[in-house]
């Protein structure tokens, strides 16, 4: 596929799209600034600017394509480019940030004819993580039927992306896939961070206990993209373990009381439900912390 993908040169980008290319797609990095990857095209786009937006998901991807008869458009777009959490810059930029450009995106996109597009939403939808003081849940695991109603602008604006995802879907009937993301970790992240998360589950609270590996998070991609005819979905986007060494059963007894507990969960089974991404698309996490760091998977 020809793919248009946004935030390629960020954490998350740097590997997903560099996977894309190599199951074969053609891929355009639309960052701010390049990625640099030889497998990748770069085009420095300003997502918050309509024009630009408009303007590059219209054009040429690449020099070869100057000797094409006709100009291809893209098949799919790849919609990663975001402030990724609240604190970076001020709430009020975040949230224009993030709403704008995935406005324009989802605009053009429609605009162009383009019938698949995958954006990135994120767990903090659930409102757990970036609630001032403790949240809890109100069930686990945290499927996608529970509400998000979150007190911050990151999250907020995520939610608002996913509504105007939600209507432009509705209006042109194309696949448009939201994947509430949880928190990404890159291979070398394994011994830097999770030896603390081990010690002291508390760490992990805020993201309900779940990490998503981003090769995984580049297999759930390519699995949407493979994937059509499924209109306008949400999916979490995890692992199928926990981020911590303690037992479901310890962490519910220790963070959980009061929560309803909705079903059996395996001794290590993630708080963060991916059951409607397996079934819907197929995925199946490959990775997981524990063969890097010697424990048992099970
Ligand atoms: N990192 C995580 O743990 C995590 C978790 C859940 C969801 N997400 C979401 O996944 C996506 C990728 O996250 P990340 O961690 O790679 O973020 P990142 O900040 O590392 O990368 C984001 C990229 O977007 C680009 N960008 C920002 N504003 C832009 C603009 N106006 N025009 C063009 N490019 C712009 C940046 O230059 C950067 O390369 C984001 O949508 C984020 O909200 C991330």
């Amino acid at each position: 596929m020809r793919i248009f993908f946004t935030g390629g040169s960020g954490k998350a980008g740097r590997h997903v799209a560099p996977y894309l290319a190599a199951q074969g797609h053609q891929v355009t990095n639309a960052d701010l600034v390049p990625l640099g990857h030889p497998d990748v095209h770069d085009l420095q786009v300003d997502l918050t600017d309509a024009g630009e937006v408009y303007s590059a998901l219209a054009g040429l991807a690449t020099f070869d394509e100057l000797d094409l008869d006709e100009l291809p458009s893209y098949d799919a777009v790849v919609h990663f480019a975001a402030v990724p959490a609240i604190l970076r810059v001020p709430d009020a930029a975040t949230y224009a940030t993030n709403v704008l450009s995935t406005y324009h995106v989802l605009e053009a996109a429609t605009r162009l004819g383009i019938r698949k597009v995958v954006f990135a939403s994120s767990e903090t939808t659930y409102g757990v993580c970036f609630a001032q003081g403790e949240r809890k849940p109100l069930y686990v695991p945290v499927d996608e039927e529970h509400p998000t109603v979150p007190e911050d602008s990151y999250a907020t604006s995520k939610v608002a992306n996913e509504v105007t995802a939600r209507s432009f879907q509705a209006r042109t009937g194309a696949d448009i896939y939201g994947l509430r993301i949880n928190n990404v970790i890159e291979p070398h992240e394994y011994d830097e961070m999770f030896p603390a998360f081990l010690e002291d589950p508390a760490l992990r609270r805020r993201n309900i206990f779940a990490y998503i590996d981003v090769r995984d998070l580049g297999q759930m991609v390519q699995r949407c993209l493979a994937t059509d005819g499924l209109g306008y979905e949400v999916f979490n986007v995890a692992n199928a373990d926990m981020s911590v060494a303690a037992t479901t059963a310890e962490v519910i007894e220790r963070f959980y009381e009061g929560v309803e507990v909705r079903r059996e969960m395996g001794a290590h089974e993630t708080f963060y439900a991916i059951d409607k991404a397996r079934s819907l698309v197929g995925f199946e996490p490959e990775h997981s912390w524990r063969d890097v760091l010697g424990a048992p998977r099970s």
